[in-house]
């Protein structure tokens, strides 16, 4: 699918990877549709791009949210032909602290922002796909969700995290299987280390040891790099159903 002049949707769009991908859809010359619960972040790169953009504020884990961003796009733009689902939050805890077991909520928001969020924005994104003219492929709209190597190489201290990140891998091929009798892709993107805001607050030794984590090329990815990838999903007709690592060939230690 060529994204010029398609309808685009981006959860988390308003920072880091999302963000990227909203430039780079952007550049290509698809309208985009930015989710994203931080209003004034989104909001102000809305603004930036009048034309091609709309803002819905939309926290993934509230479905009438999500409804209401994916209206937006159509009552907008008329369809929703592209979903990047870049929505998600991560968490730092042991299974068993000195004086208690894990948080049981906070495992549960992880799960429900990575996880439940990605679906219910991506089944709400296909049911509008589902009514787009096909291409000459039959192809009616891609899905990208974004995991993590923490699917495969979760970290001490990330089993809500790893747990939601690999239920997306999970979900990849029976939903692109569910998808295919109405021409709709579904692929999943699992970053590395990528130098986004949260990356940001990493600095000196601590930065340089994490690029030193990875084989090659031995620095933190770039959200470009991230937004090219989910360019290569958007435009080749053959790729499908299929999980992708984008991580300089990192495998994470367990801390
Ligand atoms: N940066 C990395 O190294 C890295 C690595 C692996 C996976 N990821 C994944 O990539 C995605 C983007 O990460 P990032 O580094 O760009 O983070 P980020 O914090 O820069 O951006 C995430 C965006 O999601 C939004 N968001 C968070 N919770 C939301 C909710 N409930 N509803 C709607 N929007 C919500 C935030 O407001 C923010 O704009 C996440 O799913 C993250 O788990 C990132």
């Amino acid at each position: 699918m060529n994204p010029n002049e398609k309808v685009a949707l981006v959860t988390g769009g308003a920072s880091g990877l999302g963000k990227a991908t909203v430039l780079w859809l952007l550049d290509k010359g698809a309208k985009v549709v930015i989710a994203d619960y931080d209003a004034a972040a989104g909001q102000a790169l809305a603004d930036e791009h009048p034309e091609a953009t709309a803002f819905a504020k939309c926290n993934v884990t509230l479905t009438e949210e999500v409804t209401a961003a994916a209206d937006l796009a159509v009552d907008r733009f008329g369809r929703i032909d592209i979903l990047v689902n870049c929505a998600g939050i991560g968490a730092a805890e042991r299974t068993l602290g000195r004086e208690a077991p894990h948080n049981l909520d906070l495992f549960k928001t992880v799960v429900a922002v990575n996880l439940f969020g990605t679906f219910d924005m991506t089944r709400q994104a296909a049911f509008r796909m589902a009514k787009n003219e096909p291409d000459g492929d039959g192809c009616r709209g891609v899905v990208v969700m974004t995991s993590s190597v923490a699917a495969f190489d979760g970290q001490i201290g990330q089993t809500s995290y790893a747990a939601a990140k690999a239920g997306l891998v999970g979900m990849t091929l029976p939903l692109a299987r569910d998808l295919s009798s109405v021409g709709i892709r579904v692929c999943t993107i699992c970053p590395g280390i990528f130098d986004t805001p949260l990356l940001a607050m990493v600095q000196g030794d601590m930065r340089a040891r994490l690029e030193q984590s990875v084989p090659f090329p031995k620095r933190l990815g770039q959200p470009d790099e991230f937004a090219q990838l989910v360019g290569q999903i958007v435009s080749n007709p053959y790729l499908n159903g299929e999980v992708i690592r984008l991580d300089g060939a990192i495998r994470m230690a367990p801390k």
